[in-house]
């Protein structure tokens, strides 16, 4: 459907054309003098050199011709040449009534779906998901919802990382604590055990474990690389113990991921890109892209217009063995082969853009992509904690993102509790889906590649710019419409009158602004554009709360238009929080 302000500008550039100008001055733009007026145009200002003309002039011109216009009540002249809009009201609730009605509450798609992979999440195997991980999970689910919300066909991977040589650490360590398991044992024919002989938790132990001794212990990095080689060859009790190590990961991120309303379409690790690396490599060399650089085998990716050192992109060590970027080649290679995407868009730490860089370039140069295909990196900042340092524990230790959504919940909980008379167990449910609106919303409210201070505080306040807030918002609407129903008033059909304080027009106002917030935040590509617009709607609704009487209200057709308003309200609302990942529970 159309959107309030093409319906102005249309209205605009007849005006101008009518009074013999050019109707692209016509755009329209929300006031910055919001205290005098809704919406400007400026096109009398831009006019005045090419008609050689005082702009007063032109805007006076413009504004006659729009006297009888049914979308403004009031189009102004006033100097130096501005056009001072005001919403028809009677104008405004019909489209109001329009936007009620459309699903897409005024978001319009583009012509041409898109097939877009996203890759988040980004775990590494056998290691617990920390705090770092947490801003790949939430950014890229809620780019997935933008995206399909957008009609775009979109495959979310987790890429997990279960390759390198936290592989072979673990194996190794392994091997030094019970050297007599099967799977050491060169000769052994027999069928390997289903059952793993660890739990997560021993997992998450033996990790650290091994890599803080590889740190120390020459020998025993040397015996973890050449495992890690053996397991890339395909030693067949590594490999058992490699499928042992992914199951048992692997249900547990699943489980952790669904703690946060996040989840894949696919499972790939990066494993899975291996068999695509020799002919990958075989026809770089053969095409001559490849060389030998001091004994490892690179692609340069320079660029003339470079202003900083790019290095080559490496494929081999001088050792033979492949690396990160070898890995993330070699996946292009097997999604455009199983994919044929459009786009692939990478959610990674910032810290990483480098590797992107060289990566996206030599697939670029080598053919790997077809010209088309696009190839994105979003790079998002560090959590930081109060301090403005990378988030630790109060140990100095890594932050484990378990413990980081218990705090959360915890603090939740203590709030909620403290605010309402809501059952304990109840409250316990609300607790956890408030404090993941606390979570995501506190991360998704920042510009993605900016750093955030993470703070709990702030984070779990039902006041400001919070996650919580606009559910308490959500709630409040939620429990007026239902009142309103057990009452017996009915919740279909509703017209919608005009507005009848400033508050309720303000409201009306804000919510024809969904579609072009929702169409830039899937251009730009930014959550967080999504954050601002409920913000600002919570707080349009929460003045019109304040001063008007709804349930009370004695006109009855007033009273069925103030609730039509309140469903859009919430609608619009409920579909931004579904597109950040999360929801709204019934009370609070
Ligand atoms: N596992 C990587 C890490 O923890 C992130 C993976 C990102 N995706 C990729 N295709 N490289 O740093």
């Amino acid at each position: 459907m159309k959107k309030l302000t093409e319906f102005m500008e249309e209205a605009l550039s007849q005006a101008f054309v009518s009074r013999g100008y050019d109707g692209a001055l016509g755009r329209v733009s929300l006031s910055n003098r919001p205290d005098l007026c809704e919406y400007q145009c400026n096109g009398a200002m831009a006019g005045a050199k090419q008609y050689h003309k005082a702009p007063f002039m032109i805007a006076e011109d413009v504004a006659d011709a729009l006297k009888d216009c049914d979308v403004f009540e009031k189009a102004e002249a006033v100097r130096p040449g501005f056009i001072n809009l005001t919403v028809n009201p009677d104008f405004l609730a019909g489209y109001l009534a329009d936007l009620a009605d459309d699903d897409m509450l005024s978001v319009n798609r583009p012509e041409k779906s898109r097939r877009v992979i996203i890759d988040y999440g980004g775990p590494n195997v056998a290691k617990p998901l920390h705090v770092g991980h947490l801003r790949s999970a939430v950014i890229g689910e809620s780019l997935k919802r933008i995206l399909r919300f957008m009609g775009d066909e979109v495959i979310g991977d987790v890429h997990l990382g279960d390759w390198g040589l936290q592989m072979g650490l673990i194996i190794t360590e392994l091997k030094h604590r019970k050297p007599d398991l099967v799977y050491f044992c060169d000769n052994f024919e027999g069928e390997y055990p289903d059952e793993a002989p660890f739990t997560i938790s021993e997992l998450e132990e033996i990790y650290p474990a091994a890599s803080a001794r590889s740190k120390e212990d020459e020998e025993y990095k040397k015996e973890a690389l050449e495992a890690t080689h053996r397991l890339q060859e395909g030693h067949p009790g590594y490999m058992a113990l490699w499928n042992h190590i992914l199951n048992v990961s692997v249900a547990d991120l699943k489980r952790n991921y669904e703690n946060l309303n996040v989840s894949f379409d696919l499972w790939k690790k990066e494993s899975d890109a291996q068999p695509y690396i020799p002919d990958m490599i075989e026809r770089m060399k053969a095409e001559g892209f490849a060389h030998e650089d001091q004994g490892a085998l690179v692609v340069d990716v320079r660029e003339d217009s470079d202003t900083k050192e790019i290095p080559p992109c490496i494929l081999l060590k001088s050792d033979g063995a492949s690396l990160y970027s070898t890995t993330d080649l070699a996946t292009i290679v097997e999604r455009m082969k199983l994919y044929d995407p459009d786009e692939m868009l990478y959610v990674v730490d910032k810290r990483q853009e480098l590797h992107f860089i060289q990566v996206f370039r030599c697939a670029r140069k080598t053919g790997l992509v077809k010209e088309d295909t696009r190839l994105s990196f979003l790079g998002f900042g560090t959590v930081n904690g109060k301090d403005g340092h990378a988030l630790k524990t109060r140990e100095g230790g890594v932050m484990r993102l378990e413990y980081l959504i218990k705090d959360i919940n915890d603090e939740m909980f203590r709030k909620i509790v403290e605010n309402r008379s809501v059952k304990d167990r109840e409250a316990g449910e609300t607790a956890k889906m408030v404090g993941l609106s606390a979570l995501k919303y506190g991360d998704l409210s920042n510009q993605a590649s900016k750093d955030y201070i993470f703070d709990i505080d702030r984070f779990t306040s039902f006041e400001g710019n919070t996650g919580p807030y606009i559910l308490y918002t959500i709630v409040r609407i939620k429990s007026i419409l239902s009142r309103y129903a057990e009452n017996g008033g009915r919740l279909e059909g509703l017209a919608m009158k005009a507005p009848s304080s400033e508050a309720e027009k303000a409201l009306m106002l804000q919510l024809t602004g969904f579609g072009s917030m929702v169409e830039d935040a899937y251009k730009e590509r930014a959550p967080h554009r999504i954050c601002s617009f409920i913000y600002e709607t919570a707080n349009a609704f929460n003045r019109f709360y304040h001063e008007t009487r709804i349930l009370d209200e004695e006109n009855s057709e007033k009273k069925e238009s103030l609730i039509r308003l309140l469903q859009v309200t919430r609608k619009e609302l409920e579909t931004g929080i579904d597109l950040l990942g999360f929801a709204a529970p019934e009370k609070m």
